[in-house]
């Protein structure tokens, strides 16, 4: 009996340990009003958001720490149709004097499988707001697909574990694109998007 209980209480001490562990909630507050930034010091042929899409039909605007989007967006990015595209983020931290890379990363090896999938990321902040997704969820992001967005904000908010997570930090978003030899296509895409996250609970 005396064993039983001991059992028990080691299994709710754990529980509650791993409930405050997985219980950190933050929200991203991005720096910049723009909301997507270039990456520095990157060669020629990698081209920053302007680069993938044409926004002259887009608005990105900011109120407080929110930041409001609206309209549509072409894909203008010179890949083929068909192509395979990986997408990676790897989110920074600047530690004093330089930034340097967290253990928090993920890559997409095939992003158009997955890009209006509802338990991810990317759909609850950016594709579940677009409206012709019926029309465009086969066409990725190739060139000429026009997607038309509701108005929408960012609400960035995210679980981390482990350590608390503040100052300065930067996700660094690349796309690359491969045909079907798997060969990489000649430009890539890098986006950087700076904030810091203040904690909710
Ligand atoms: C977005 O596209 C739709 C359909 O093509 C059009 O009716 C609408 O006016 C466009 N919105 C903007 C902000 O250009």
């Amino acid at each position: 009996m005396l064993f039983v209980s001991k059992f028990l209480y080691a299994v709710l001490f754990l529980i509650f340990i791993v409930k405050i562990s997985y219980a950190l909630k933050y929200q991203f507050i991005p720096e910049d009003d723009e909301f997507f930034g270039d990456c520095s010091n990157q060669p020629n042929n990698v081209l920053n958001i302007y680069g993938v899409l044409d926004t002259s039909e887009f608005t990105v605007s900011r109120q407080d720490d929110i930041i409001y989007m609206s309209g549509n967006a072409t894909y203008k990015w010179n890949i083929q149709p068909g192509d395979r595209i990986e997408m990676s983020f790897q989110l920074f931290k600047f530690d004093r004097i330089a930034w340097v890379q967290t253990l928090f990363g993920m890559t997409v090896r095939n992003m158009c499988a997955v890009l209006y999938d509802e338990p991810q990321y990317w759909y609850k902040y950016w594709t579940k707001y677009i409206t012709n997704k019926e029309d465009v969820k086969d066409k990725c992001m190739y060139p000429g697909t026009k997607i038309i967005h509701e108005p929408f904000s960012l609400n960035l908010i995210f679980d981390f574990t482990g350590l608390p997570l503040s100052g300065r930090h930067k996700v660094i978003c690349t796309i690359r694109a491969f045909n079907a030899n798997n060969v990489e296509r000649e430009t890539s895409i890098c986006i950087e998007v700076e904030g810091h996250f203040e904690r909710l609970n």
